[in-house]
């Protein structure tokens, strides 16, 4: 999204606090990070250094990836058992060869999938992508692309993406629709509880909403107190909380005593059965950076506000930090928060799940285009409450604030080097609103992306391209670091070729050398087979009815399985070789390593669905 209109309804006037005599709640308390001396031989910075060469992976994510590479091997034979069942292509020999594994593992495809920011609206519309490659859904199998996220290696997410990945993780990698709409019979966690307004669940009532916001205040005052930064994030963090993490039903959400979610921590996800047995992939979540300064090279695509020479900073289990060349350094998640001059002094339990999927999706320095547009905003009267209750200086309450573990780190190029706090917001603020980045860092070796993608690019709130615009302008400007294939530069391209209408592959003829990954563009850009659209929801919208998902969710089914739909006497109707198509497409990476010629249907998919 590049501007944002603001068109909610607000209802939030005064948000008056007690918060002196108040006994610490039990959330207050699970929210706050405490601090112990590190264990013997912690450190805290690990530096991947400036270029590909010099990258290595944490070793926890080193063992994940690897004992992660066998549950995938066997994926991948069941994804290509339902391609073969789905029966409407015969496959080249050499599909076949690669997936069972007769070309050796070291052949296999490596899979990520990034998936989008924008709201609601893109956590909606990449769970639905998501289920339709789900190999545990029937329907899906019958469609013959189900099985493929079973395969995916990595899984990134941003903002609202963020939000849809991380809860994932949490719940222990549930099916998406029970994800979103809780088990059955209900349990401690139930579902997304999206028909509950995320800032005004009190409806109509503003003695409700107040109060509930209050409540959010003082869950994150232990922090404050305890000399910790505490901004906007934090009280996003637990509204969040109440959707996109364990502990929250529709019965319990107005009781205060509970922790809703408060203490599940991000590092914690490693204790999760789904992670722990390598059954889910690999989760990565995406910030962006403000600055403390530029030092006149800053480039900044037109319309976003966050440069795109800024750091992009990754959060995941095992490590956060980012590889990008300015800085190229690594502090473990579970140390997030420990003081930035190394003083044996490590933090627990700041990487608050809900907090970094906050972290990730934190729009509200966008409304600070001066001291009269925020407080006019709808996030005015908590900016406004936050000022009063915790009196702070030097610091931003309208972003995320984090102690800076890189601190001294290449001063020469890090521009926050001499910084005490990052300044981080939402991870699309450059443009780059699907978080492909982590996915091509050469170390991890990713050959082959599907990139979800449903920002709200047009006025009518569907996809454009220009994420992908603006990967591709990074990516020049760190080429030792990143490879991206070209991709059109101009979103009248992609709009007047109908690119997010249907999926595109780019990347079909990139070279080996290259380092090129072949991306599988699937993005929300109208309705498939002549519906009228349910997926062009605004960025802003906070509450949804489960119908109203259930609605987009099979819209999202077709989106997902209609291929290039074919024009017929009858209307629109499914490309029918769209499954074997798919399977040329995360084979084909594969397919060269091994010296063999594109063949079969392979040729006639690639002719239709690259882009060249
Ligand atoms: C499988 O996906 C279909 C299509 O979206 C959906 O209707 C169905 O509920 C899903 N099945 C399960 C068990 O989640
Ligand atoms: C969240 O709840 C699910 C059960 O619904 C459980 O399997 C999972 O381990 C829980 N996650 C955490 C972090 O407690
Ligand atoms: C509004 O919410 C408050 C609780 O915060 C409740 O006491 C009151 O009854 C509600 N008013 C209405 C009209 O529902
Ligand atoms: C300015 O910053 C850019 C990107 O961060 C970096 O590539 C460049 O080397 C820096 N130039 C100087 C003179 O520091
Ligand atoms: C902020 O907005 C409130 C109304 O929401 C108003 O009462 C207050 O004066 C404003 N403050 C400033 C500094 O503009
Ligand atoms: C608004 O932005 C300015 C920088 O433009 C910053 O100094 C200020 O702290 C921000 N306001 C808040 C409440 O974060
Ligand atoms: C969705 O798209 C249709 C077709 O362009 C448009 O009429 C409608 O206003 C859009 N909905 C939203 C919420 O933007
Ligand atoms: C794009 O899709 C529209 C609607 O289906 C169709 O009329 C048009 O011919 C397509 N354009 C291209 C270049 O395929
Ligand atoms: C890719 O190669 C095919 C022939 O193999 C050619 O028709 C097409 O134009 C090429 N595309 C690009 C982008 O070079």
């Amino acid at each position: 999204m590049r501007a944002i209109s603001i068109s909610l309804a607000l209802y939030l006037t005064t948000v008056s606090l007690g918060l002196g005599a108040a006994a610490q709640s039990a959330a207050a308390v699970a929210y706050a990070p405490t601090e112990q001396a590190c264990p013997a031989g912690t450190s805290l910075v690990r530096q991947v250094g400036s270029n590909a060469q010099r990258q290595t992976l944490s070793a926890g994510e080193a063992a994940y990836v690897s004992a992660k590479q066998k549950v995938v091997a066997e994926a991948w034979k069941k994804y290509l058992a339902n391609v073969r069942s789905h029966g409407k292509a015969a496959l080249p020999p050499y599909v076949d060869e690669l997936l069972l594994g007769q070309r050796g593992h070291g052949a296999l495809p490596k899979l990520g999938i990034a998936t989008s920011g924008g709201g609601y609206r893109a956590a909606i519309f990449g769970a639905g992508i998501m289920n339709a490659l789900d190999g545990r859904n029937q329907t899906s199998v019958k469609a013959g692309t189900g099985g493929i996220l079973q395969t995916a290696t990595y899984l990134s997410g941003l903002s609202g993406g963020a939000w849809l990945v991380s809860s994932l993780a949490q719940a222990d990698f549930p099916m998406l629709p029970e994800l979103i709409f809780g088990p059955s019979p209900a349990s401690a966690n139930n579902g997304w509880l999206a028909d509950i307004d995320l800032l005004t669940p009190g409806g109509t009532n503003v003695t409700a909403d107040n109060a509930y916001i209050a409540e959010l205040l003082s869950e994150v005052s232990l922090k404050f107190s305890k000399g910790f930064p505490v901004t906007v994030t934090d009280v996003w963090a637990r509204a969040l909380s109440r959707h996109f993490a364990n502990g929250t039903t529709a019965a319990n959400f107005f009781e205060n005593s509970l922790t809703h979610g408060a203490g599940i921590t991000f590092s914690s996800i490693t204790n999760v059965p789904s992670f722990a047995n390598h059954e889910q992939p690999f989760l990565i979540v995406v910030a962006d950076s403000l600055v403390s300064r530029n030092n006149g090279s800053a480039v900044t695509e037109a319309g976003d506000i966050v440069p795109l020479t800024n750091p992009i900073y990754e959060f995941n289990a095992y490590e956060t930090g980012t590889f990008d060349p300015q800085l190229g350094a690594f502090t473990p998640t579970k140390f997030l928060g420990s003081p930035p001059k190394s003083s044996g002094v490590c933090v627990t339990g700041f990487d608050q799940l809900t907090f970094l999927e906050g972290v990730s999706s934190n729009l509200f320095n966008e409304f600070n285009t001066s001291a009269a547009a925020l407080n006019a905003s709808m996030i005015g009267p908590i900016i406004n409450a936050l000022h009063n209750a915790f009196p702070e200086t030097g610091i931003r309450l309208d972003s995320a604030e984090i102690p800076n573990p890189f601190f001294g780190i290449s001063p020469a190029t890090f521009p926050d080097s001499d910084q005490n706090i990052l300044t981080l917001v939402d991870g699309g603020e450059d443009g780059e609103t699907d978080p492909l980045q982590p996915l091509l860092v050469k170390a991890r070796g990713v050959d082959t992306i599907i990139a979800i993608d449903a920002p709200a690019d047009t006025s009518d709130n569907f996809a454009a391209g220009l994420d992908l615009i603006s990967t591709q302008a990074r990516v020049k400007l760190f080429p030792g670091t990143y490879a991206f294939p070209p991709v059109p530069s101009t979103t009248e391209v992609y709009l007047s070729q109908n690119l997010t209408r249907r999926p595109t592959f780019f990347g079909c003829n990139s070279s080996a050398a290259s380092g090129e990954p072949l991306v599988v563009y699937i993005a929300n850009g109208g309705p498939p087979l002549g519906q009228a659209p349910l997926t062009n929801t605004s960025t802003l919208q906070l509450q949804y009815s489960n119908s109203e998902i259930e609605g987009m969710l099979n819209q999202l089914f077709d989106i997902a399985t209609q291929g290039i739909p074919a024009e017929t006497p009858k209307g629109l109707e499914k490309d029918p070789v769209w499954p074997a198509c798919l399977a040329c497409a995360v084979t084909d990476r594969s397919r060269r390593s091994v010296g063999v010629a594109r063949s079969g249907i392979c040729e006639s998919c690639f002719a239709r669905y690259c882009w060249s």
